[in-house]
């Protein structure tokens, strides 16, 4: 890994000595923007928006890069105190330049050349460059990991800039089961854009928040069962959570193997797509993405606005009848302009193993038994660890340790399921539910469901549509549907709001292995007949100020 290092140093001396060489070029290609150009607002704006504007010299990757730490500046740790990024990347500008330059020699790599994405703080980034991986907890700061995270490398390939770590519940929200989302000791308690001190869900919590208002112009989560789908839920986004394996888990803090999958979080369904595009495909260092079918789907061509006409979609009723009413009821209104739109509703479409689901206790055992061995695996890969951690045993020593930093009261001081994940040992009865799951999930699950009403899909809300296909291992992606009424009351902060006037929630599409083609179809012609999204904004205080005619030109 010290060879990639260098290679790396190399290159950015290289890229360095190319800026300098292009000085002279750069006086006079400045960029001229004409009186007419309106910059687009970073509040809602597209990737494809962002890569017309580099191209067409209206600003510059270097631009972007300012743009959004300004924005991040103005309501990360003050005003709202949104605490949705732990770290910015030290080098982002000067990578952003060396791609501005790139771009005018040879044009563009990718729809991503110089759009700066956001990453959870889970997924690796290279020492070298400045910034951490820690999974929101002291116990891995300073750790030096061995090379980009799979998924990482892809989109630096692409052009793409990195321009943070989002803030998590730390560990993936699989510290202790009464840790508030949104809480990491490295990040502190985050929260929502739309309810003051709302609940951001989680694990993603910070990639949803930072999205949500234009911090960047998209980021990554990464899930294990909601942890993509939920805080792109509550903070009224797109977001994708692919069949495990279509992505590269390696360099990704995990809690398991058998469900962790890292996706898109966007404020649209053609990011999403241009995201999963470049970060999906094969990685000898996960051999889980080895399966995938061969090729890697241009996944933009399925941005096609008639996409549910003739398709058959399913609600699973019982999953969520006694759920939040104004949920439902939203749900139901969206069912009519799905149908609207040419598909059929096969309402209910029941699962077949539904009491089985909702009473098995399977997935946690897999869960529980998966973390402690899993963790210890990225661990040991580690180049560094100056806290000298090893184990699940000594992470919950760490804690105990430094209970000042982690185990924080009033709220904050479970470890409860590190504690019962170390009781754990992958015996007969882990094997069994691992088997159990499976045939839950997919055989007598989604796959039943699907080929017993004959559907092309199944349409359930997404707060509650991560389950099955999280045992599954099968893909979801989540759309804006519609926020809570004003009417309805403000709960409590403690420390986080459960429920209040303006809190999104979406609707999601889920279906078999490696669907993710068609879901975002589906996804895609649902999201352009309602644009739900933008039917309600954050709150005034969360919305930062600065926009690109502040930072271009000055
Ligand atoms: C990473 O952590 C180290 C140790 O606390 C700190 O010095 C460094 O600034 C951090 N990196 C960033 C980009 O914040
Ligand atoms: C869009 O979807 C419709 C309905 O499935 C299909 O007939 C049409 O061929 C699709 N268009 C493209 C460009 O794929
Ligand atoms: C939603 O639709 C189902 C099925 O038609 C119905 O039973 C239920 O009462 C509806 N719920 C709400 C809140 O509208
Ligand atoms: C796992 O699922 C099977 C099938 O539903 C069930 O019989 C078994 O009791 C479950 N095990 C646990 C630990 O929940
Ligand atoms: C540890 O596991 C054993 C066997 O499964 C169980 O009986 C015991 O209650 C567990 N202890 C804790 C602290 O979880």
């Amino acid at each position: 890994m010290q060879h990639i290092e260098l290679k790396y140093l190399l290159l950015i001396a290289l890229q360095f000595l190319v800026v300098a060489l292009l000085c002279r070029a750069e006086a006079q290609t400045e960029i001229h923007v004409p009186q007419t150009v309106a910059f687009p607002d970073l509040y809602e704006v597209s990737i494809a928006e962002l890569q017309d504007g580099l191209q067409n010299r209206h600003f510059t990757g270097v631009d972007l890069v300012k743009a959004y730490f300004a924005r991040i500046e103005e309501v990360n740790l003050r005003g709202p105190t949104l605490r949705a990024i732990i770290e910015t990347n030290p080098n982002a500008l000067a990578q952003a330049a060396v791609l501005d330059n790139e771009r005018i020699l040879k044009g563009p790599r990718s729809p991503l050349h110089g759009i700066p994405i956001l990453v959870k703080d889970t997924i690796a980034t290279m020492h070298s460059e400045g910034m951490n991986t820690t999974a929101g907890s002291f116990a891995l700061l300073d750790s030096v990991v061995p090379r980009d995270a799979g998924v990482v490398a892809k989109l630096r390939a692409s052009g793409a800039i990195i321009l943070g770590k989002a803030s998590l519940s730390e560990w993936g929200e699989y510290r202790g089961k009464n840790v508030p989302s949104g809480f990491s000791a490295r990040g502190g308690q985050s929260s929502s854009p739309y309810v003051p001190l709302g609940d951001p869900s989680g694990s993603s919590s910070g990639s949803g928040i930072a999205t949500a208002i234009g911090l960047a112009a998209g980021s990554l989560g990464s899930e294990t069962d909601g942890s993509i789908i939920l805080p792109c839920n509550n903070n009224n986004l797109v977001g994708i959570k692919p069949t495990v394996g279509l992505t590269s888990r390696a360099g990704v803090i995990p809690i398991s193997v058998h469900q962790d999958s890292v996706g898109p979080m966007c404020r649209s369904v053609a990011d999403a797509a241009a995201i999963l595009t470049v970060i999906a495909g094969k990685d000898p260092l996960d051999d889980y993405t080895l399966v995938q079918p061969p090729t890697v789907p241009d996944y933009s061509k399925a941005l096609n606005k008639t996409a549910l006409k003739g398709a058959r979609l399913g609600v699973p009723r019982a999953l969520f009848a006694r759920e939040n009413q104004n949920i439902v009821a939203a749900f139901n209104a969206s069912l009519e302009t799905i149908h609207q739109l040419g598909a059929t509703i096969v309402d209910p479409a029941e699962f077949p193993d539904t009491a089985e689901l909702e009473a098995s206790n399977n997935e946690t055992v897999v869960m529980l038994a998966d973390l402690k061995v899993d963790l210890a695996t990225y661990i040991a890969g580690l180049v560094e660890v100056p806290t000298g951690v090893k184990t699940l045993a000594d992470l919950i020593a760490f804690n105990v340790a430094h209970a000042d930093e982690e185990l924080v009261p009033p709220f904050w001081t479970d470890q409860s399921i590190f504690i019962a994940s170390e009781n754990t040992t992958q015996d007969q009865a882990y094997f069994d539910a691992l088997a159990a799951d499976k045939d839950l999930g997919q055989t007598r699950g989604i796959d039943a469901t699907l080929k017993k009403f004959n559907l092309d899909a199944i349409i359930i809300p997404s707060y509650v549509a991560s389950g099955p296909a999280a045992i599954a291992g099968y893909p979801v992606i989540t759309v804006p549907l519609g926020f809570q009424p004003t009417s309805v009351a403000l709960s409590p902060a403690e420390p986080i709001r459960t429920m209040g006037p303006n809190m999104p929630f979406g609707i999601a599409f889920v279906g078999t292995a490696f669907s993710e083609f068609q879901l975002i179809s589906f996804a895609f012609a649902y999201e352009q007949a309602t644009h739900n999204r933008l039917k309600q904004l954050a709150y005034t205080a969360a919305i930062p100020n600065t926009q690109l005619k502040d930072v271009v030109g000055h």
